[in-house]
């Protein structure tokens, strides 16, 4: 049984509303480290918004799309010119960009730039790792220098604002989005939230060469029911604050501009229509103080949820919930009007929404430097630093999942190889969802060739795999799904991977799934290897040759057989531009795999949802009769979260705690020493995590507080310190209502994965 959130009915009309207003009374006070102080801000602010008209004010609030609204609507070049548009959305034309704000500020009465939002997730033309892939790396200081090279490439693009990081815990790999994501971990996924702020936005806003963020989608979009897309959510309360939340306000914490208000509904509430969510939580407890803008068209959807009446009512909802700007639907550029002239809706709410976003552009700098940098841009793109990071990063974000026997690394005097799978020859696949300026990319096979130049690699499809469904830009432009490859043509295909193996010395065999079968709109009810892999997979491995698993996905498959019969795997996720050199440094040893998985592992897609941070139970799982397993299949995930190998071995040992007993506001340090004992470099990622034994709540059977990735030389010995305080120790406790620091025993361990075995206690006094 859920515990429902108490939702913004609680409190209703005036009251919210005088609440709105107090909350977001200092627009300006936005950001730790300002250029501009708070009162500068606020004196420009106000001075804009005296001499704005309602049309004006209601065009700041609005996000347009690229095309006309209607057939015999305005053309967002018309709205831009009248002052009715503050924002273009999938805008990436440099020069279509140009031509819009050259009339935002030279033809329209105030001058007011606009914002260009486009979703830069992972790259702008040099694609990084997927964020699930990024997040296995467990290296935040690597994504955010990563996303810092994709802000300067969409900065002088003209692209002044990201809608991202996506930092939605995801705990049901149905679920597509998962996979632009830093997966099921509040902590991780906190580090991660931070560090892609950090590197989009600059130390504040206006950093030269950076952009504004949009954390998303606030929030709770990741706990869809049955894992399907735009679904509800259920979420109780203290696993909302302890869980759900922890990245946003990291996010927040680091200073992010905009937060992009979620589409689905959270305890029967849509999220974008939601009071409770948008100011009590969002502003009053996480402390933002930007803009909150919704996901697409969700203002209008407020209608669709039977939520609001329609889309007056919608719009109504939308901007009194705290949703500053509406993207694309164009529901305030259409209602707002009637509604102030009306007297429904009190001018001053928006007001206080036009304030909110004049302060993110103005901070941002903006009206100083409102254009990308043409002169710059093609340097910038094609600077082969940023091109190198890419693959630094698919390097440091690969896991190597299996290794029996030291398969890998593979030897460079192979002299023949097969590269069979239906994508390992697609550079447009391994780059992975959301890639903005379609640049060249290195798929598998070509990573392969340029690593054993001498060598002959014969490329086999062996299959194929069907895209879900077709998008509606496809359509839109007339494209149609390439047909799935004939079941005949495809038991050919297996002959032929068959045979090219035989030939070769050793195989690499790439299966997953297609970019697009992750990612929005993209769930699935299983998963299985799509198309014909499964079989292709035991045909290949049946010829007796060595055989390697690569897989580019985007989220855990179902490879329960391959990890009972294949030698090695090696999870790749879609790692990018330098994808496919980066797969090959990894396959020939001169990168030594050190990711670990964001992610709990499922066997099965029955064990959904999983991770590993869940409670203890009334029998847990790990016993016989009545315990909390499944009677037709094994409880326990195929690879726990925080899970990956090396091409070298670490032992940790002498763990040390400088104090066994603190006080409820005291820290504690722990100490680990970490030792490579093979004959390689390596890096580990040493993590720590606690159990609280008892308490006004009861608590996960274990909680990641504490990481980091170590580099050490084969031999080399290092200690590694973590402290444990509040911020670690505290929860949100469903009986005080509050964040607690209980006085309780606790648990401790340090390893290299959440099964980690090193374990000391602890106890918290009053
Ligand atoms: C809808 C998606 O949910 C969101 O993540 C994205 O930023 C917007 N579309 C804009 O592309």
């Amino acid at each position: 049984m859920h515990r429902l959130l108490t939702g913004p009915r609680q409190f209703g009309g005036a009251a919210a509303l005088l609440l709105f207003s107090m909350s977001l009374l200092s627009p300006a006070a936005l950001f730790a480290q300002p250029s501009l102080s708070d009162s500068q801000v606020a004196g420009r602010v106000e001075a804009l918004l005296g001499q704005m008209t309602l049309d004006e004010k209601i065009g700041q609030i609005t996000q347009v799309g690229p095309g006309a609204i209607g057939p015999n609507g305005p053309k967002p070049e018309d709205l831009i010119r009248q002052g009715r548009a503050g924002s273009v959305l999938w805008t990436i034309d440099s020069a279509q960009i140009r031509k819009m704000q050259e009339i935002a500020v030279k033809e329209s009465r105030l001058k007011i730039p606009l914002l260009f939002g486009f979703d830069v997730i992972h790259g702008y033309k040099n694609i990084f790792p997927v964020p699930l892939a990024m997040a296995s790396s467990w290296d935040p200081g690597m994504v955010e220098r990563a996303q810092a090279m994709a802000a300067h490439e969409a900065s002088v693009s003209g692209v002044n604002w990201t809608f991202g990081p996506m930092v939605d815990i995801a705990r049901d790999a149905r679920w597509g989005r998962i996979v632009e994501g830093a997966g099921e971990d509040p902590y991780l996924g906190a580090a991660m939230a931070r560090a892609q702020v950090l590197g989009f936005q600059g130390p504040r806003l206006g950093t030269p060469n950076r952009v504004v963020g949009s954390v998303k989608h606030f929030a709770g979009y990741g706990a869809a029911e049955g894992g399907r897309d735009y679904d509800g959510c259920y979420i109780p309360e203290e696993l909302f604050r302890n869980v759900y939340l922890r990245p946003f306000q990291a996010a927040i914490d680091a200073g992010v501009g905009t937060v992009m208000s979620a589409y689905m509904d959270l305890n029967d509430v849509p999220a974008s229509g939601n009071k409770w969510l948008l100011q009590d939580i969002l502003r009053r407890d996480l402390g933002f103080r930007g803009f909150v803008i919704s996901d697409a068209w969700a203002v209008a959807s407020l209608a669709v949820h039977g939520y609001a009446r329609g889309p007056e009512d919608a719009a109504y909802r939308g901007l009194t919930a705290g949703v500053n700007m509406d993207m694309g639907s164009q529901t305030y550029l259409t209602h707002v009007a009637k509604l102030v002239e009306s007297g429904k809706l009190p001018v001053s709410v928006l007001d206080q929404a036009v304030r909110e976003i004049l302060a993110v552009k103005i901070r941002l700098g903006i009206f100083e430097h409102p254009y990308g940098d043409p002169a710059e841009k093609d340097k910038v793109l094609n600077d082969p630093v940023h091109r190198a990071a890419t693959r630094t990063a698919a390097g440091r974000s690969v896991v190597l999942l299996r290794n029996e026997n030291n398969a890998l690394p593979l030897k460079k005097t192979l002299a023949s190889l097969a590269v069979i799978g239906p994508i390992a020859d697609s550079a447009e696949e391994i780059k992975g969802s959301w890639s903005v300026e379609q640049g060249p990319a290195v798929s598998v096979v070509e990573g392969l060739r340029n690593k054993l130049p001498n060598a002959r690699i014969e490329f086999v499809r062996g299959g194929d795999m069907q895209r879900l469904v077709p998008m509606p830009w496809d359509a839109a432009e007339g494209k149609k799904l390439p047909p799935l490859m004939p079941e005949a043509e495809m038991r050919k295909e297996v002959e032929h991977a068959v045979e090219a193996a035989q030939r070769a010395e050793a195989v690499v065999l790439v299966l997953g799934e297609r970019a697009s079968m992750s990612g929005e709109a993209a769930s699935r009810v299983s998963l299985s290897l799509p198309g014909n892999q499964q079989q292709l997979l035991e045909a290949v491995v049946a010829t007796g040759k060595p055989v390697v698993v690569v897989l580019l996905n985007g989220r855990p498959l179902d490879i329960g057989w391959a990890a009972g019969h294949v030698p090695a795997i090696l999870e790749a996720w879609y790692p990018g531009t330098e994808g496919g050199n980066a797969i090959a440094d990894v396959l020939f040893g001169d990168v030594n795999p050190g990711g670990k998985l964001p992610v709990t592992w499922p066997r099965a897609t029955g064990q959904l949802p999983a991770y590993y941070n869940h409670n203890l139970t009334h029998f847990p799982e790990d016993g016989e009769g009545f315990t909390s397993r499944y009677g037709d299949f094994v409880t326990a995930p195929l690879y726990p979260f925080g899970y990956g190998l090396s091409y070298t071995t670490f032992r940790l040992s002498n763990l040390q705690l400088d104090q066994k007993s603190i006080a409820a506001s005291g820290a504690l340090h722990v100490s680990v020493e970490v030792e490579n004992q093979g004959a390689v470099a390596g890096d580990e990622v040493v993590q720590l995590y606690i159990h609280q034994r008892a308490g006004s709540a009861s608590r996960p059977v274990r909680e990641l507080k504490g990481f980091e990735r170590i580099a050490l030389a084969a031999g080399e010995k290092k200690t590694v310190r973590f402290s444990l305080g509040r911020e670690e120790l505290k929860f949100w406790s469903p009986e005080a209502k509050a964040w607690v620091v209980e006085p309780e025993e606790f648990d401790v361990w340090i390893g290299g994965d959440s099964k980690a075995t090193l374990h000391s206690e602890f106890r918290v006094t009053q």
